[in-house]
């Protein structure tokens, strides 16, 4: 994608009407942007079709964004009030990757379809590069930023100067953040998704009582969780008896302290005007608590959005795909979808 000549913030491009379509995983997610405002959205979530697994079954997650697909796409444009979409719309934006190949196929058709029916441009976004503009959303963002995207297979740290000019900075070298997350809550017989869990029965456990590795140290921004994950389930086979909400809570304290002294590290590397974290990790509480107090110590505006934000969502693709079209990027019809699409 080519840089937009934007100075030194990232704002959302105004004045345009954009439909954002998001089936990455197991949310059928759509929303409906306009100059900047979410004017309708609708997000089906599966999480009862999978809980009995103990994380997302892709044949199940995609036969039921077919199921839901064009409700999700009729409740947004319905709760918009918007008559005739084809006369308003800029752009359908649509992920095409990274994800699932059978869920990424339903919303790539769905979009594609309309593009045709309505005659208005396709735009293909990267699933994280939507996690990375959800914050654009709440408020602008002070460019060089440090985006911590931490997601159910992601966990990244990404040097944004523009759009469309990022840098990898480091990264998980085996488990995804939320992957730890879903996987020590399934060891605590806990449901799925498991993030969501762990934080509740974190509020009444006692973090001090364990202390467990915080992963990778050293001069290096690459994470690891695996270890971590391990350590959980050595320390309940050999304590069958301790509380699961000090266990959840002390898990919860090495798998956010190991983000967020990365998060510093990268800090003390370079200088950047903001921290932007995304991805359904970054609704965690205790995550955006240290962020935040970290950002203040370092002078760093703190950009947390709002938590429905930060789990997939339609609006975020909608955002990136604003961002893609205005800087002239527009997707052939013959559009593939791309399972293991990297951002940078
Ligand atoms: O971004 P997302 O909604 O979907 C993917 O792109 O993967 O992220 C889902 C992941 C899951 O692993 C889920 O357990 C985790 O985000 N998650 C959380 C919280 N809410 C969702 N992890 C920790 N604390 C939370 N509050
Ligand atoms: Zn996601």
């Amino acid at each position: 994608m080519r840089s937009l000549e934007i100075a030194d913030e990232l704002d959302f491009p105004k004045n345009l009407c954009v439909l954002g379509i998001e089936t990455s995983c197991d949310e059928t997610a759509v929303a409906l942007l306009k100059d900047g405002v979410i004017v309708g959205e609708k997000v089906m979530f599966q999480n009862d079709l999978h809980a009995d697994f103990g994380g997302v079954v892709p044949e199940l997650a995609s036969r039921q964004h077919a199921r839901t697909i064009s409700d999700a796409i009729s409740q947004t444009i319905e709760q918009s009030n918007t008559k005739e979409p084809e006369q308003v719309l800029d752009a359908i934006a649509v992920t095409y990757g990274p994800g699932l190949a059978g869920s990424l196929m339903v919303g790539v058709s769905a979009a594609k379809a309309l593009s045709v029916a309505w005659d208005v441009p396709l735009v293909g976004v990267d699933h994280m590069e939507g996690h990375l503009f959800a914050g654009t959303l709440f408020r602008s963002i002070k460019l060089p930023s440090l985006t911590l995207l931490v997601s159910g297979g992601h966990s990244q740290l990404i040097d944004v100067q523009a759009p469309g000019v990022y840098k990898y900075l480091g990264g998980t070298l085996d488990d995804a953040a939320g992957e730890a997350f879903d996987k020590v809550a399934r060891l605590l017989g806990l449901r799925f998704p498991g993030g969501p869990e762990i934080e509740r029965l974190s509020h009444s456990g006692d973090a001090s009582k364990i202390t467990f590795p915080r992963g990778l140290k050293g001069n290096s921004l690459d994470m690891s969780f695996s270890g971590l994950k391990t350590s959980v389930l050595r320390y309940l086979e050999k304590n069958p008896e301790a509380r699961a909400e000090d266990v959840a809570a002390a898990f919860q304290e090495a798998a956010v302290g190991s983000l967020v002294d990365k998060v510093a590290l990268a800090l003390k590397k370079t200088r950047y005007r903001s921290v932007v974290i995304g991805g359904g990790v970054a609704a965690n509480s205790l995550l955006r608590a240290k962020v935040v107090t970290l950002c203040n110590k370092a002078g760093v505006e703190a950009v947390i959005p709002p938590k429905n934000l930060c789990t997939d969502n339609g609006a975020m693709i909608a955002a990136a795909g604003a961002y893609r079209f205005i800087s002239g990027f527009v997707s052939p019809l013959d559009l593939s979808i791309n399972p293991s699409l990297n951002l940078v």
